[in-house]
């Protein structure tokens, strides 16, 4: 029997931050307001040349040399994201050029906030049955361009960055269960309007942006977050006690404090990154997991909790064996 594992990871923030304070000097917020609400303190922006291409081949390099294999040993590339480079081709054919990689399968995929566990469950499936042995699996997001900086109900509240896995064929489980959902019934509460086939016009006007119902969001991402919790522990035939580390998608830590909670986990043994990078939606769980295992927090060995909820809405939850 074929697992798969997650040999290396790999992160990349862009060089700019910008903190709350300066937020406070293009809006009505506060520093207080937002550190409250959200958690966030700071995020990353993007440089205007920069892309989500860009980003994520930085975060790939670092994976593949954590992963200890060279970019030819790569045989499958996914970009979970939901602010590609181009219409076409996609973002992964471009990774997959600038890391000079031939003839694998590259493509994306759009989950928004889920899209990292989307594409690790699709990954994963590649591995266990023989189609791909070291998986390129990248969340890159530039969610700046997509922020009516006008808007303080949203813009405060996301970041740019990517973060990337190597998940590699192996003996033993590495990824014990992935779950994946959606329902496209609230797609209105939080969405991007703009689409080609809805008109280009659309593209210039306030369309273009974020827009989102926060509070029924919120209630909506806390309540699910608890039912994956409860589908993964039974799927798993495990107890909360068994897990070392929830790495939550990192929206609000307010969500977090109660999905944690909702585990019995300690606050000590969740990964939180919100502070620091904001939402940075497909790329926030690889980003966080690369920050606490090159920090030395997460070991080989341990249970690790991946679980996300985004825009669709769409929610899963990995549970991994590093
Ligand atoms: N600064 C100051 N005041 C603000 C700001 C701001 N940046 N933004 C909103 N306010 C005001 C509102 O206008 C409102 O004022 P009012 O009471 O006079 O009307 C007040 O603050 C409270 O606003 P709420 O929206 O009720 O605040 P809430 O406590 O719900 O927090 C937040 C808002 C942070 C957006 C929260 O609802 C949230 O985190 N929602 C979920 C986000 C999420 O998880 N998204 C999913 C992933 S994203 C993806 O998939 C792309």
């Amino acid at each position: 029997m074929t697992w798969s594992k997650i040999a290396g990871t790999g992160g990349y923030l862009p060089e700019r931050i910008m903190s709350n304070k300066e937020l406070e000097k293009m809006l009505d917020t506060s520093d207080e307001w937002i550190r409250e609400r959200s958690g966030i303190k700071r995020r990353h922006i993007a440089a205007e040349n920069e892309t989500t291409a860009d980003m994520a081949v930085a975060a790939s390099r670092k994976a593949i040399e954590a992963a200890g294999i060279e970019n030819s040993d790569i045989d499958l590339i996914i970009v979970a994201t939901s602010t590609p480079d181009k219409i076409f081709p996609g973002t992964a054919c471009i990774v997959q050029r600038h890391l000079e990689i031939e003839n694998s399968p590259a493509f994306d995929v759009n989950a928004a906030c889920s899209g990292f566990l989307y594409a690790l469950d699709i990954a994963d499936r590649f591995i266990r049955t023989g189609g791909a042995r070291n998986a390129l699996v990248i969340g890159s997001e530039t969610y700046s361009r997509i922020l009516d900086w006008t808007d303080r109900s949203t813009c405060v509240l996301f970041g740019d960055g990517a973060g990337a896995v190597v998940l590699s064929a192996a003996e033993e489980p590495g990824i014990l269960s992935t779950h994946i959902h959606a329902n496209g019934k609230y797609e209105d509460l939080l969405h991007v309007p703009a689409g080609i086939s809805s008109g280009y016009d659309a593209v210039r006007s306030e369309a273009a942006f974020i827009q989102m119902k926060g509070n029924e969001v919120f209630r909506k991402a806390v309540g699910t977050l608890g039912s994956i919790a409860r589908e993964t522990l039974s799927a798993n035939n495990i107890e909360k006690k068994d897990i070392a580390w929830l790495i939550p998608h990192q929206a609000n830590l307010r969500i977090i404090v109660a999905t944690a909670k909702k585990f019995d986990i300690p606050m000590e043994h969740v990964v939180v990154t919100v502070d620091e990078h904001a939402n940075t939606s497909s790329a926030s769980i690889p980003l966080a997991l690369d920050v606490a295992v090159r920090d030395g927090r997460i070991k080989r060995g341990e249970l690790l909790l991946f679980e996300a909820f985004g825009a669709g809405f769409t929610w899963g939850s990995a549970l991994v064996r590093y």
